[in-house]
């Protein structure tokens, strides 16, 4: 079985939204911003793809990690997506955001508000809990980081729980922080869940730097905020 990690693609599309819906479907940051008794995963993936057009359209580092294998006919090969790391690029907080970048902004609330209209509301989002996060985590974000260059954000990272532990997301995760040492840039994730994504972050170079609580009532999620400094390479000395 041979494991590739590719640069994401217009056609992988349905199928690494489909991935992240099977591996999110019982995370807590997930069922905190989502009514389980609303929820409309139709509406959840077109705001998937919606945000992987834009991702590709800015050239945002996306990757996915494919099985190929030979088909039962023993003739040709076909491959499936069993993994994804899908990243922010580094947001300067001193220059002005590129044009092309503000256009594609405008078509991806574009998109969203037209699945708006297609599916009558936003598919169970918890509006309000969603607001809070992006509060909380700009008011954390003030505090952490001073760097101006940015950061690489590692947004969504899943890998299907049959092939998890055999290095999948070592695999995708490095592909992004062998780029950001290289540039010297710092790394950056929220993890929504404490043990044993907090130790397997540890391996990959991240430090736990702080933690997000939402609270609404009596529904509680918290976020594990971990910074992976840039690593100089002997190459590099
Ligand atoms: C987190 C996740 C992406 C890791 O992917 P993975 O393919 O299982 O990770 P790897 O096999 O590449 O392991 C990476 C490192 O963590 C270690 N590790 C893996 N599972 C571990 C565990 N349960 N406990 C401790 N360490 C672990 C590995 O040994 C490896 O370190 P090493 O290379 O130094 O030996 C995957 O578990 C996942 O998709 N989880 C569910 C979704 C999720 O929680 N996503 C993130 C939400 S923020």
């Amino acid at each position: 079985m041979d494991i590739h990690i590719l640069p994401l693609t217009k056609s992988d599309i349905p199928e690494a939204v489909e991935c992240i819906q099977t591996v999110f479907a019982d995370d807590p940051f997930f069922r905190y911003m989502f009514d389980q008794s609303s929820y409309n995963i139709a509406r959840n993936a077109a705001s998937l793809s919606a945000h992987f057009l834009h991702g590709l359209s800015i050239n945002a580092p996306i990757y996915v990690a494919k099985v190929t294998s030979l088909k039962k006919s023993g003739s040709d090969e076909e491959s499936r997506i069993i993994g994804i790391c899908w990243w922010h690029l580094p947001l300067s907080t001193t220059s002005r955001t590129p044009f092309t970048v503000r256009a594609q902004d405008c078509l991806l609330s574009l998109r969203q508000l037209l699945a708006n209209i297609r599916y009558a509301g936003r598919g169970g989002l918890r509006l309000h809990r969603y607001r809070q996060w992006k509060e909380l985590q700009a008011r954390m974000h003030a505090k952490i980081w001073t760097n101006t260059r940015g950061y690489y954000f590692c947004n969504v990272i899943a890998v299907r729980s049959e092939m998890r532990g055999r290095g999948v997301g070592r695999r995708l995760v490095e592909a992004v922080t062998q780029r950001a040492d290289a540039e010297g840039m710092p790394c950056y994730l929220e993890s929504s869940k404490g043990m044993p994504n907090l130790l397997i972050y540890e391996k990959l170079g991240f430090e736990l730097v702080s933690e997000i609580e939402c609270v609404d009532g009596k529904d509680i999620c918290t976020l594990y905020c971990m910074i992976r400094p840039p690593v100089k390479h002997e190459s590099e000395n």
